[in-house]
């Protein structure tokens, strides 16, 4: 039986998402991949149970996390069934979305009233829970009016199927309209959730500087750009790793030459800090705040444990940040 970590509280710091009431830990943890059916259960259950002992209370789904689509909130139920019972679920703050390809037809994926609420239904069946925490638009809808993207989150959380709403992958411009229509409506956005890492800076372009005014919290996806900003490809694709493995989403010609020379050239700076890659990966994100809190993947308890201990070293010299920045320009 697990009984969870009574130091649980004592080293996590909790963020203030946006201008809301709700504090996130500064690490939260991602269901995409290693949850799924082709996964190991035990290893995942093991994976949740120590984010939680360690401080993380925020676990992040969506409908089609998988494979097969469905499989991780299916999972994650089996977790909370088996694991965090009683008045567990009020210390967990648990996200889902709806966005991309779910079922057949024209009602299955994107952004419609239709689509998202039955979508909701599903995943709060497949968890066995009666409310999520977050229900996200996973992603911008160019078809559907946004005024009903927003009805619909706006209905999601008045019908009690999720105490906020939030928005994933929108632009600045986007961002802004959905913001301002929530905020309408009488339910505030609560969260954006883009990626965001050392490889992929589009946010730095607007996005963050409209959440910062608007008073929404930013949550950054992919922060280790799916692996490569840790030091596992420096020599060679490991065969376990997401990039090996068939159901990844990282692409083995992601890992060029060129993308290794930089994360040496990282890896090296990180090693000067005393740090591990990803740990100064995810530092380096943190450092700015306007970010709520970080979103990794784990593949085992290992990458979990590292990546939590980059809140160990989480300063940055003006020297360091320009060695950085050197480094990046060619990224
Ligand atoms: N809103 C959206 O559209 C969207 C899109 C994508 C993701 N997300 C969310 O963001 C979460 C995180 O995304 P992500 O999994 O791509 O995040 P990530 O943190 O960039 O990558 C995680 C992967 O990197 C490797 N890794 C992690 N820590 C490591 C370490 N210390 N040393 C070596 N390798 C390490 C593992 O892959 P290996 O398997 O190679 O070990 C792990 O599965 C997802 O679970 C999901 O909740 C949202």
């Amino acid at each position: 039986m697990y009984h969870p970590s009574e130091k649980r509280y004592s080293s996590m710091p909790y963020n203030r998402c946006g201008k809301s009431g709700i504090k996130l830990p500064a690490i939260s943890l991602g269901l995409w991949h290693n949850f799924g059916s082709v996964d190991d259960f035990e290893n995942g259950r093991a994976i949740v149970r120590r984010a939680f002992d360690r401080g993380i209370t925020h676990f992040d789904l969506a409908n089609n996390y998988g494979p097969a689509p469905g499989t991780a909130e299916t999972n994650f139920g089996k977790i909370l069934k088996k694991d965090f019972g009683g008045h567990l679920r009020d210390e967990l703050i648990i996200s889902t979305k709806a966005g991309y390809l779910m079922w057949p037809g024209p009602y299955g994926e994107w952004g419609s009233r239709k689509y998202l609420l039955s979508s909701l239904d599903q995943s709060l069946k497949r968890m066995g829970i009666p409310y999520v925490d977050i229900f996200y638009s996973h992603r911008p809808d160019p078809d559907t009016p946004i005024e009903e993207t927003m009805m619909a989150l706006d209905y999601a959380v008045r019908s009690g199927k999720a105490l906020y709403a939030g928005i994933s992958n929108y632009s600045k411009e986007q961002a802004s309209v959905a913001i301002d229509i929530l905020k309408q409506l009488g339910t505030p956005c609560l969260i954006h959730q883009p990626k965001y890492s050392m490889f992929e800076r589009w946010v730095e372009g607007g996005l963050l500087d409209v959440l910062e005014e608007k008073g929404v919290g930013c949550i950054p996806f992919s922060p280790l750009a799916q692996g490569l900003l840790t030091d596992k490809y420096l020599k060679g694709i490991p065969k376990t790793s997401r990039a090996a493995k068939s159901s990844g989403h990282l692409q083995k010609s992601e890992v060029t030459k060129e993308k290794i020379e930089i994360i040496k050239k990282l890896n090296a700076i990180a090693a000067e800090r005393k740090q591990s890659l990803a740990q100064m990966a995810l530092a380096w994100l943190l450092k700015d705040k306007r970010i709520t809190s970080v979103l990794i993947g784990a593949s085992s308890v290992k990458q979990l444990d590292n990546n939590i201990d980059c809140l160990e070293n989480p300063v940055f010299s003006d020297v360091e940040l320009l060695a950085i920045e050197e480094i990046l320009k060619k990224a």
